[in-house]
């Protein structure tokens, strides 16, 4: 089975990503994670996407493509995973099932106006350690300014400023929409409204995926 969630910046895929993760047992596969990651420890890939990420435009379908390759033929990717920020385009859900087509595959499409997308990611902070989210508005860390997860003190992301949010938006709307048609055609689609709370959210988007879960990974 795969998992993929939809949605633009801010709509709240990776937070609800991690919920399913803990919930199902299946590793969460972030691109968004991965990029950042690999700014953060200079590698090659890291070198080639910071620029491009801190612009607010997608990194090439190759290199994206070769990460997520390289990820979901892992062991613990065998009875399941959770795609947050892949696939962002027609071509890489192609990709996706080139390489890996015979997954049961359902899809969630977080619907979240403008509005509220621009004040959760102006308020958003992260772990650059582990990737752990928070907001200032809401999900606040125990210990200010610090991860609850490793101590480390958060951070701002590059591409939260007003300017790269508005970039990220015209990005998702003109590039990464196309697929909502596309995952309509295919059925397992389902639009979820991403505006409630982080915990309604969840239990909208269980409530849909349960009946696709096998009896045995139910909890
Ligand atoms: P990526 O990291 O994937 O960013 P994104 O898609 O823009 O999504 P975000 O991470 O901003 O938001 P989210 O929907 O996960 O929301 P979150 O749960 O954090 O990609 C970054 C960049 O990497 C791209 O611009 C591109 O350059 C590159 N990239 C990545 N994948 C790529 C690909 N496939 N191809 C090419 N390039 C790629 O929530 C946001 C905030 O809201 C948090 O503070 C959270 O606590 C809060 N929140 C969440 N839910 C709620 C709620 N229900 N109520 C109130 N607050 C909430």
């Amino acid at each position: 089975m795969r998992i993929i969630l939809l949605g633009p910046p801010g709509s709240g895929k990776g937070t609800q990503a991690s919920l399913l993760s803990e919930k199902l047992g299946f590793p969460k596969i972030a691109t968004g994670d991965l990029l950042r990651e690999a700014v953060r420890q200079q590698t090659p890939l890291g070198l080639k996407a910071k620029a491009v990420m801190e612009r607010g435009e997608l990194v090439s379908d190759e290199l994206v493509g070769e990460i997520v390759q390289e990820r979901i033929t892992q062991p613990d990717c065998q009875s399941g995973y959770i795609l947050d920020g892949f696939p962002r385009n027609v071509n890489q859900a192609l990709f996706l099932e080139r390489i890996d087509g015979a997954r049961t595959e359902i899809v969630i499409d977080l619907e979240v106006d403008e509005e509220e997308i621009i004040r959760r990611l102006s308020a958003r902070r992260i772990c650059p350690q582990c990737q752990a989210v928070y907001n200032l508005e809401g999900k606040l860390p125990r210990h200010e300014g610090k991860c609850d997860n490793c101590q480390a003190d958060l951070i701002q992301r590059e591409d939260d400023r007003p300017e790269v949010i508005r970039k990220r938006l015209e990005v998702y709307r003109h590039q990464t929409r196309p697929l909502v048609e596309y995952y309509k055609g295919k059925g397992n689609y389902q639009k979820i409204k991403g505006d409630g709370k982080i915990e309604e959210v969840f239990q909208a988007i269980y409530s849909w995926i349960k009946q696709f879960i096998p009896a045995e990974l139910r909890r």
